[in-house]
């Protein structure tokens, strides 16, 4: 799904939101979609809200998706959802490899790396999350990191897979700690993460979003960085005032 050059507000609910409560907040941001100019809001609900949630967007300019969908088209994998399921509610992008799920559930960047690649290779939209933990910016491990994270997805899938793919920079000491990084970290971090998609396909980068504390009070000098598309945004996606502020804010920078 192309995000046609405006920056992506990208709502991850996690495991936040009852079907009602979803349901709810998306109908008081299929109004505020509507206005945007320069900005897209995107909703990722848990897998038993999509479908309340996907009576409200359909026909509207708010996106929906989901947390995490496996690749194979249909067989034997007990709580997982594919592709096809998600189409089946007007889901048009899948979050995969969130540190989430890397760190509580175990995923491996092979695992997250074979996920994104069979979604990508089904012409699917994929967030794909990568971040180093706090021990690892301290022993200046966070450009090895992000390159064994995105090589192990880059070396799985051709130029032309990678056209739907969007690569998430979300540190992990940022997620939900309050600690939001720093402009110049992100700026660096994406232009690490250019800098390894340039050295396996000659196309332009994907567009890269920043995730990790955002909020209405830090995302002005975060927007305006020239390599950040928008955000995945976790606590600040939960309620329509935060969104509304974080959609003046995109709107007033302009698209990316
Ligand atoms: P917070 O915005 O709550 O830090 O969460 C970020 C995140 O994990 C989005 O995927």
């Amino acid at each position: 799904m192309a995000h046609k050059g405006k920056n992506v507000l990208c709502g991850n609910w996690k495991m936040k939101l009852s079907a009602a409560a979803a349901k709810a907040l998306a109908l008081e941001l299929v109004p505020l979609s509507r206005e945007l100019r320069h900005s897209q809001i995107w909703v990722a609900p848990s897998f038993t809200a999509i479908p309340d949630v996907a009576a409200v967007v359909r026909g509207s300019a708010l996106r929906l998706g989901a947390q995490n969908v496996y690749g194979a088209l249909e067989g034997a994998f007990t709580g997982e959802v594919s592709v096809g399921m998600l189409k089946e509610f007007g889901c048009e992008f899948a979050i995969v490899g969130h540190s989430e799920r890397r760190i509580i559930f175990g995923e491996t960047n092979e695992l997250a790396a074979e996920r994104a690649a069979a979604v990508l290779k089904q012409g699917f939209t994929v967030i794909f999350c990568i971040g180093e933990t706090a021990k690892e910016r301290k022993e200046n491990l966070t450009g090895e990191v992000l390159e064994a994270q995105l090589w192990a997805l880059l070396t799985k899938i051709s130029e032309a897979d990678g056209s739907h793919l969007i690569v998430a920079y979300e540190p992990v000491w940022a997620i939900g700690s309050g600690v939001v990084a720093k402009v110049q970290e992100i700026a660096e971090a994406h232009m690490t993460i250019a800098a390894i998609w340039k050295k396996r396909f000659s196309s332009a980068c994907p567009p890269i979003l920043y995730g990790g504390s955002v909020t209405a009070d830090n995302f002005a000098e975060i927007i305006r960085l020239d390599l950040v598309a928008g955000a995945l945004i976790g606590g600040a996606s939960l309620t329509f005032e935060s969104m509304q502020k974080l959609a003046r804010i995109s709107e007033e920078a302009g698209s990316c």
